[in-house]
């Protein structure tokens, strides 16, 4: 009762930017599980992540829904309702307060509030303002990335991130989420793993050629000479782009309403070396290091979002170890990876990191637990040594639309009958409550 008389505000960004809060939890008591060590500290902002595209369902306007129908397509299946999220979000939102969290990561889509250029849907406005309410109402504070992947197909059509125009109209969107849902955010994300085009394009150089009928085929459906999404354009101009981008947007949101930490999130694995660390670093400083940067001289904190590690060699990448097993993403488990890579941003960005994704594709529970539990031991190793660590999400909330791979992969602590979309929480989803600090959070103005 009292629980749901308390309201969340925003983080304050000086609060936040000094350490306050952070402290607050410092003192807390918490639901220890069995392997945990009574003096360490766990990150303040407890949560499970989702993205709209991934769930909110038939978000017909959106670049992806497009690249999903045309021939030659990559992915596995239509997004269709998805978990009918736009729908059930009180109920979600409220189930998952339900499991102790204290927040609660999603995406704001710019498709719905956008959906033609110059065309603004007041009634998505209206949408996302009740469900950022919503979240404060079950005391979660809303955790929130203005864009997740998905851009509006208009965008695409246009040019995407490859055109000359993008910054201008991406800034208008963001300048207008930010006057619109500013005062209800409590932390938030411009982009959500900007560097992920290079992350790919370095395990596989050629991934990029299956995209090509299927970006053609969109932009003939679109009758435009072009359509590009996040996955495509050369990535170091992407990249420049995106990363000007980000800086106008930091201070477009900046200048309020709501003060809140803004931050970026970085698409991550744990990069180990097997001998010389000289082709190791040199990845690390081409996939990560110009947004770690960008951060550093512009952003309240890095979100990390790692699921595995990658081994590299002298001559390059090395498989994993024999007598590994890989996940149903085929990625190989290695619940520590979250340790390496909030070593690593935070040395390069300076700044306190959120770990703002982390989990497991799997059809086994009991699997998942063992990554929850290895996770958060290895991120208290982390802490314990000084690194700078304000949260944790558990990607993903509800097992959703899985991008390319469709609905297979299982990554939600939540299941979601793809008929009825009846809600079922996973064992895990108990664990990551008993691992959650007790103590009620505190949100500093
Ligand atoms: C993305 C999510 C995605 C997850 C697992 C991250 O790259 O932010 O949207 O579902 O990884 O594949």
């Amino acid at each position: 009762m009292t629980r749901h008389r308390q309201r969340t505000k925003a983080l304050s960004r000086r609060g936040f930017l000094s350490g306050t809060t952070c402290n607050l939890l410092a003192s807390a008591s918490l639901a220890h599980a069995e392997h945990h060590s009574a003096s360490l500290t766990l990150p303040f902002l407890w949560g499970a992540a989702t993205s709209g595209y991934q769930t909110e369902g038939n978000s017909t306007n959106a670049d992806i829904w497009l690249l999903e129908q045309v021939n030659g397509t990559i992915f596995k299946e239509h997004s269709g309702s998805a978990d009918d999220f736009y729908a059930c979000y009180r109920q979600d939102i409220a189930l998952a307060a339900s499991l102790g969290l204290n927040s609660f990561r999603f995406s704001i889509e710019w498709s719905r509030i956008e959906p033609e250029q110059g065309t603004i849907s007041h009634e998505a406005i209206a949408h996302y303002q009740d469900m950022l309410r919503a979240c404060h109402e079950n005391n979660l504070a809303p955790c929130v990335t203005y864009s997740h992947f998905a851009c509006p197909r208009w965008f695409a059509a246009s040019g995407g991130w490859e055109s000359p125009d993008a910054a201008d109209h991406f800034l208008r969107y963001c300048e207008l989420s930010s006057r619109s849902f500013g005062h209800l955010i409590s932390v938030a994300s411009v982009f959500n793993e900007p560097n992920l085009h290079k992350l790919i394009l370095h395990a596989n150089p050629l991934s990029d050629r299956a995209k090509t009928t299927m970006l053609a085929q969109a932009a003939r459906a679109c009758h435009s000479p072009t359509f590009s999404y996040y996955l495509s354009g050369d990535p170091q101009r992407v990249e420049a782009a995106m990363i000007s981008a980000w800086r106008r947007a930091y201070d477009v949101i900046r200048s309020g309403p709501g003060q809140y930490p803004l931050g970026l999130t970085l698409a991550m694995t744990d990069d180990q070396a097997i001998g010389d660390p000289a082709a190791r670093d040199h990845k690390r400083a081409e996939i990560y290091d110009a947004w770690l940067y960008a951060c550093r001289e512009k952003g309240d904190f890095i979100g990390v979002q790692v699921y595995t590690r990658s081994l590299t060699g002298p001559h390059g990448t090395v498989p994993p170890p024999a007598g590994s097993h890989s996940t149903t993403m085929g990625w190989e488990f290695y619940p520590e990876c979250v340790e390496g890579a909030c070593r690593y941003a935070a040395s390069v960005s300076q700044r306190p990191v959120i770990v703002t994704e982390n989990g497991v594709a799997t059809d086994n529970d009991s699997e998942r637990q063992d990554y929850i539990r290895r996770a958060i031991t290895s991120l208290e190793r982390a802490v314990a040594d000084g690194i700078d660590i304000r949260g944790y999400y558990h990607w993903s909330f509800l097992d959703s639309f899985e991008w390319a791979a469709g609905y297979r992969p299982l990554m939600g602590l939540i299941s979601v009958d793809p008929k009825t979309k009846k809600r079922t929480p996973k064992p895990s989803a108990f664990l990551l409550r008993n691992l959650c600090p007790k103590k009620s959070m505190i949100w500093q103005l």
